[in-house]
């Protein structure tokens, strides 16, 4: 069964597309089929992380009903599997309802569709089984989680935990005071890199650009934690 996960946060610039789709590519280098679906509806940039500018067919292209959503898929040179989305694109009524019926076209093409949002909305619970919540360890970052929370724990969505990104060696919160605000447990800690930035020049993941890199190896780590949790569920049921 395709499972939805949702990578979620309360601020914006925390690192979301980056963790889409770096676990993405280390989900993959574990043997599970995943798809990336930009579903930052508003601010939809994965693309330009990956160097498309401008995708021929996009997921807005799906929503508006002018393709099918399998038209839209498109392969990173990583071998992730990727649907982007139209960065001149902004007006779609009942986008929600529409974005859960599109990725329902997904169900057995793939183990693990990954959602890379735009931060939280309420409707977007309905769109997904699982959440990873991204927070910078800084106190607006991790207030505006704590909402996040909040709103999925009275959902039917499974929340797998917390990422913190962008850690470097002074923070504002610790690791320990985030895990205890947010109630949730703290499942990877991906320090600030250095070479992001040349991996965001190279149009690359990092994962795939710097496979030695800190924080491939964190990626790497929780791809493989991700995927053990999973089969012991599976062989248990
Ligand atoms: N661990 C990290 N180390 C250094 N830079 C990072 C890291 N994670 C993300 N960034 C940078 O932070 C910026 C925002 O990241 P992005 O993934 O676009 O955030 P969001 O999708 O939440 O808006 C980008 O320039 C990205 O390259
Ligand atoms: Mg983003």
């Amino acid at each position: 069964m395709t499972k939805i996960l949702g990578i979620l946060s309360g601020k914006s610039g925390v690192g979301k597309t980056t963790v889409s789709m770096n676990l993405g590519i280390a989900l993959g280098n574990h043997g599970k089929n995943v798809i990336l679906v930009d579903a930052d509806l508003e601010r939809p940039n994965l693309g330009l992380y990956l160097g498309v500018i401008k995708p021929e067919a996009t997921l807005h292209g799906a929503l508006k009903g002018e393709i099918s959503l399998g038209d839209a898929l498109y392969m990173h040179r990583s071998g992730l599997k990727v649907i982007l989305g139209d960065i001149s694109e902004q007006d779609i009524g009942n986008k929600f309802k529409k974005l859960k019926l599109l990725i329902s076209e997904l169900e057995n093409k793939a183990d693990v569709v990954i959602l890379d949002t735009g931060g939280f909305n309420k409707e977007l619970a309905d769109v997904i089984d699982l959440a990873i919540i991204v927070v910078s360890p800084e106190m607006p970052a991790v207030a505006d989680a704590l909402r996040a929370v909040n709103v999925l724990q009275t959902s039917g969505v499974k929340l797998l935990g917390c990422i913190v990104n962008k850690v470097s060696q002074i923070l504002d919160v610790t690791i320990e005071n985030i895990q205890t605000i947010l109630g949730v447990p703290v499942i990877a800690v991906i320090p600030d890199d250095k070479k992001m930035k040349e991996a965001v020049k190279l149009k690359h993941p990092i994962v795939y650009s710097h496979p030695e890199a800190d924080s491939s190896s964190v990626f790497d780590a929780l791809a493989l934690c991700l995927v053990n949790d999973y089969d012991d569920r599976r062989r248990n049921t």
